[in-house]
């Protein structure tokens, strides 16, 4: 790439000219959001795909939230910056194991966390996010078992929350997983006014501590509506770039991975930036491509969420 480029400008320009729809999640980097058509959770990105009236839909984020807008789309391309933009959700829950421990398990409602690969989203009968599992589940009648996969915090805390008991795949999210309730203590001790909020892909012990346990986009809404001045904020801290628009008075303190980095990034996130979100929209690759038969049977569970609005 020519280090003259005005890329916010070219970026600009080639999405006029292959009338693309750029998407951006909430976690990329705040670059990204300030140029995307839509910035969301991974809900308000599917609902977004399922509305666009583009030719092309450069998804910033990660691959099965790309995928799941290709799911949506057959006739529109989809590219993503990096194709390695995985997630160890989806990672970690390949579709061929995920089949065989289903057998364990033939009569439960096979409930799917969009976090996954569409070969898990072909073999499931809904698929939530985290802002619509609770309503997810409880659309599901009470006397029917039912299995939720990939990530086991997730799905114990919407057992908290419905009161539903629910086998689970043992997957978890590598970011997410890092917050640790000594860490969160020793914050809560400095910071004794703050108000804490995370993400439901915390492990238990870390989500007992909040205040307010909720998907990105409700995040965003609890700090943009509560008087706190101060909030310790559990998620993946691209979040914090909206959060500082909407509060911009607010103190707000991510909790530090526990690596010892100051706040937690999602590697793979952050595998997409400005120069590959410039160099995709020009070459129109990497492309996301699908079977068409493996599309069809993953848009089924997809729809059911969609349609519970
Ligand atoms: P949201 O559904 O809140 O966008 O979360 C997606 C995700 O990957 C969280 O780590
Ligand atoms: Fe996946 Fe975790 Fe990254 Fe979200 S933050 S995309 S769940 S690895």
């Amino acid at each position: 790439i020519d280090p003259a480029l005005d890329l916010p400008a070219e970026i600009a320009r080639l999405r006029k000219e292959r009338k693309a729809v750029l998407l951006a999640h909430y976690y990329q980097e705040p670059e990204i959001q300030d140029l995307a058509d839509f910035v969301g959770d991974s809900l308000q990105l599917a609902q977004a795909a399922a509305r666009t009236d583009a030719s092309v839909i450069a998804f910033c984020g990660v691959h099965f939230m790309a995928e799941t807008a290709k799911i949506l789309n057959p006739g529109k391309r989809v590219v993503i910056p990096d194709l390695d933009a995985g997630c160890s959700l989806a990672d970690r829950c390949p579709a061929d194991a995920f089949g065989a421990w289903l057998k364990d398990y033939p009569d439960h409602v096979v409930v799917s966390y969009i976090n996954c690969s569409a070969g898990v989203k072909a073999l499931s009968d809904i698929i939530c996010t985290s802002s619509n599992a609770v309503r997810v589940v409880e659309s599901i009648p009470r006397d029917r078992k039912i299995v939720f996969a990939p990530d086991r915090h997730l799905g114990r805390w919407v057992m908290g929350q419905t009161g539903r008991d629910m086998v689970l795949w043992p997957g978890f999210c590598i970011v997410h997983e890092q917050f640790t309730a000594n860490r969160l203590a020793q914050l809560k001790a400095r910071h004794p006014g703050a108000k804490v909020i995370v993400h439901p892909e915390c492990d238990a012990t870390v989500s007992r501590m909040a205040d307010f346990v909720g998907s990105t986009a409700a995040l965003l809404k609890f700090v943009e509506k509560d008087p706190a001045q101060a909030f310790i904020v559990g998620t993946e801290a691209g979040i914090l770039h909206q959060m500082k628009r909407l509060r911009p008075g607010a103190e707000l303190i991510p909790i530090p991975a526990d690596s010892g980095c100051n706040c937690a990034l999602c590697p793979y996130m952050k595998l997409n930036s400005i120069e590959k979100l410039y160099l995709a929209l020009r070459d129109l690759k990497p492309e996301i491509v699908l079977d068409e038969d493996l599309r069809r049977r993953a848009l089924g569970p997809v729809e059911r969420m969609l349609a519970l609005g």
